[in-house]
């Protein structure tokens, strides 16, 4: 037998020792060669992303939304001559299906015919809570109830109908998850958050990203997801939205950071930036962040995608560019990829400029406009860039809708109750307020609208809560009066009329819908007319107060006049039926606060504060002395704890912390108990927290059921940011709390 040649040999060599080509690598090269053809303008044109308004002809109108029509020479001028890659939002109000279809479709074949390199558009939107501008979709709760339900596999769950609703619309983008920490109760867009906890963020943003994303970004059930706002958005000084936030160094990094580190972890394809400023940097010009932080310390790869109109508004707000032109120079260096621009081509215009005139060089491009072709092929739309007609029958299937239902019956937090509840099933109930006959105050903002206001864009098929009682309770014994209303207006007479033939009062206090600028208030009181018409109606009757708001609205002045009252947020769809089944006692409640919620105004404190901050005039007026705790939530069995578990022997820091803890369902009722468990760190170099949640989990249990608990968690779980804003763990005594269970451990 003749030995092998030494081509042979080299052959065989480098096909079992060079690295197998990939799918990643292939996409890679792809983009290469499509980079390298392209023009500075078909660059810059990625890098562009339009209001669907402005490739639009006039708003469609609220009882025809399908009426919207693409202006086609907008649309041309913008995907042939200006090469735009994306376009996002919808005109006026929610579509159905097929008319998502049929606009994307008009986009994706001028994109894929008449331009060039025929890349499709990559189309986004907002599914804040579900697919809410898509019009047969199903609609959630918003996140702070679903982190009112502190189930993480709910939220999953919620966010991957979300993915498999919009993308059957044809939409492949979501701007979503908002992963703001809610510490600021006064913010317009507090009901986006899960809440005042960074632990219980992190959680759900976990679940959310999951979610939405699933395995194979390709998949025609699921969607890019972006987490926002990056960085500290959430934490206006003023309470008022896109106004500058003052953050030490250290609780930014230790309170807002660490959920998008998690999303970053699950791989999310895109962050979109801050509005705003925080310490007098705007967040749009701050390299530090969007790249020193962003990409160099978080590994981020995917598209960073600035907020609406943000770039223009270095210059026209914050001022800290001279001119337009200087403001596109500033976002560009300091890290964002996508400019959502979104009406016209200042941002296009410049940055074309800015490279001819040679400052900035168009190789600073190549990155971007890789990252975004790269989500493109990521998501398959150079394989099919058309919706695909057959996934319409996906949107609104019945096991999303009774996912949404859920959602709803999990998320109600039961904040008091003397006894009265659930409600005898006979009986007349009076259901009044303004949030009782409102489809608009259980869905709250991003609702078919931006703003969610318009009761004429709900589906009719939908109930409030009163049609949820009418259908429950049956018509002749649920009366109604709304006895206030949001422009102001009062008519207290004729419900305290009602209220004599009744014998339970159900009043539901709602704030408006709204969110961002409209939404911003400077008084985080119940509007006025509404606490009087609970005021009014406290007669020695049974009176129940339900919560319709998307900020903890403060409602001290009234809550000890109620035998019951309800945190229901904005439950979505279900919210009427999920109270009925509450209030009649169909339903355990099992929801618990994701916040604190205050008692006054000017004492806003989270339940992490610090020892100094609890620090008050005597025992009558403590320094902090909230309505209703973190956590709170009341069920209709009762939960016992007892023997606490925690290791005896001092924890080195690569240790895990292994903790047991006995739950017995001590009431006749099944019910789910969420069990928090808090640790404190008894002293640390810097000033610790009162206590920190470390961990949480649920447990389902019967009458009488006793569980064993197990909670499992490294030691370095128990950090927190040091002096030089680095997570460390001090060695020490740490006090561990588990309900009324509390033990000492050490930690070498
Ligand atoms: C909001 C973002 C949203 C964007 C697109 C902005 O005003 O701040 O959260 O994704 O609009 O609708």
């Amino acid at each position: 037998m003749r030995a092998p040649s030494r081509l042979l040999l080299l052959a065989l060599l480098v096909l079992f020792t060079a690295p197998p080509v990939t799918a990643r690598d292939e996409i890679e090269d792809t983009i290469s060669l499509l980079l390298a053809r392209m023009t500075l303008e078909e660059k810059v044109g990625q890098m562009t992303q339009l209001t669907l308004g402005a490739v639009s002809r006039s708003k469609a109108d609220s009882t025809n939304p399908d009426g919207h029509r693409l202006d086609l020479e907008k649309l041309r001028q913008a995907v042939v001559e200006k090469h735009v890659g994306s376009i996002l939002n919808v005109h006026a109000m929610a579509f159905s299906a097929r008319h998502w279809h049929s606009t994307l479709n008009q986009i994706q074949d001028l994109a894929t015919t008449e331009t060039r390199h025929k890349i499709p558009i990559l189309y986004g939107i907002d599914s804040v809570h579900g697919a809410n501008y898509v019009r047969e979709a199903t609609l959630f709760p918003h996140n702070i109830n679903l982190a009112a339900t502190w189930n993480p596999e709910l939220v999953e769950k919620v966010h991957a109908v979300t993915a498999r609703e919009t993308r059957a619309a044809g939409i492949p983008w979501n701007f979503g998850p908002c992963l703001d920490v809610g510490r600021q109760p006064l913010w317009s867009r507090f009901a986006e958050t899960f809440g005042e906890d960074v632990h219980v963020s992190e959680r759900m943003a976990t679940a959310a990203v999951r979610g939405l994303q699933g395995n194979s970004l390709s998949a025609p059930y699921q969607v890019a997801a972006t987490a926002k706002h990056f960085l500290a958005y959430s934490n206006p000084h003023s309470g008022r939205d896109r106004t500058q936030s003052l953050l030490p160094e250290r609780y930014l990094r230790e309170h807002f950071l660490p959920p998008f580190i998690r999303a970053v972890e699950e791989d999310v394809q895109a962050i979109m930036v801050n509005s705003s400023e925080v310490n007098g940097l705007p967040v749009h010009a701050n390299h530090n962040v969007l790249t020193k932080l962003l990409r160099g310390r978080m590994k981020f790869e995917g598209v960073v995608i600035t907020d609406w109109e943000d770039v223009r508004k270095l210059h026209e707000l914050h001022r800290v560019a001279p001119s337009v032109r200087e403001a596109v120079r500033l976002a560009v260096e300091a890290g964002i990829d996508m400019c959502m621009v979104p009406n016209d081509f200042h941002f296009t215009d410049n940055l074309i400029a800015l490279v001819r005139e040679g400052l900035i060089p168009e190789e600073m491009l190549d990155n971007p406009v890789r990252r975004i072709l790269r989500l493109k092929h990521r998501l398959g739309l150079f394989e099919q860039p058309m919706p695909d007609p057959s996934l319409i029958d996906e949107i609104g299937r019945e096991d999303a809708n009774a996912l949404s239902l859920q959602a709803a019956r999990e998320s109600l937090v039961l904040l008091k109750n003397n006894g009265i509840l659930p409600l005898s099933q006979k009986g007349k109930i009076l259901l009044t307020g303004p949030g009782c006959h409102s489809l608009a105050a259980l869905h709250g903002s991003w609702s078919y609208t931006w703003q969610g206001a318009d009761e004429k864009a709900y589906p009719p098929s939908l109930d409030t809560i009163l049609e949820a009682f009418n259908a429950g309770h049956g018509r002749d014994n649920v009366l109604w009066a709304r006895g206030a209303q949001w422009d102001g207006s009062t008519d207290f007479d004729y419900a305290i009329r009602k209220a004599q033939n009744a014998d339970a009062i159900v009043c539901v206090l709602a704030e408006e819908p709204s969110t961002e600028t409209p939404g911003n208030i400077s008084d985080l009181a119940m509007p006025q007319n509404q606490l009087r018409l609970v005021r009014s109606l406290a007669t020695g009757k049974p009176l129940i107060l339900v919560l319709l708001e998307s900020r903890p609205r403060l409602i001290t002045e009234v809550a000890g006049l109620c035998h019951a009252i309800i945190y229901a947020g904005q439950p979505g769809p279900h919210g009427g039926a999920a109270l009925y089944e509450l209030l009649t006692g169909r339903l355990n409640p099992s929801g618990r606060l994701p916040f604190t919620y205050p008692r006054s105004p000017h004492n806003l404190l989270p339940y992490d504060h610090k020892y100094s901050d609890t620090i008050g005039r005597d025992a009558e007026a403590p320094g902090f002395h909230p309505l209703y705790a973190f956590g709170h939530g009341l069920s209709f069995t009762s939960f016992e704890y007892d023997n606490l578990k925690v290791p005896a022997a001092p924890l080195a820091q690569t240790d895990r912390l292994a903790i047991s803890v006995e739950v017995t369902n001590t009431g006749q009722r099944r019910g789910i108990e969420t069990i928090h468990l808090y640790v404190r760190d008894l002293y640390a170099s810097v000033t610790p927290p009162v206590k920190r949640l470390r961990a949480f989990t649920r447990a389902e249990l019967g009458p009488g059921e006793r569980r064993t608990i197990k909670i499992e968690l490294p030691i370095s779980d128990l950090a927190f940011f040091g002096p030089e804003n680095y997570p460390i763990v001090e060695p020490g005594e740490f006090e561990v709390m588990i309900g009324n269970q509390t033990a000492k451990i050490a930690v070498e």
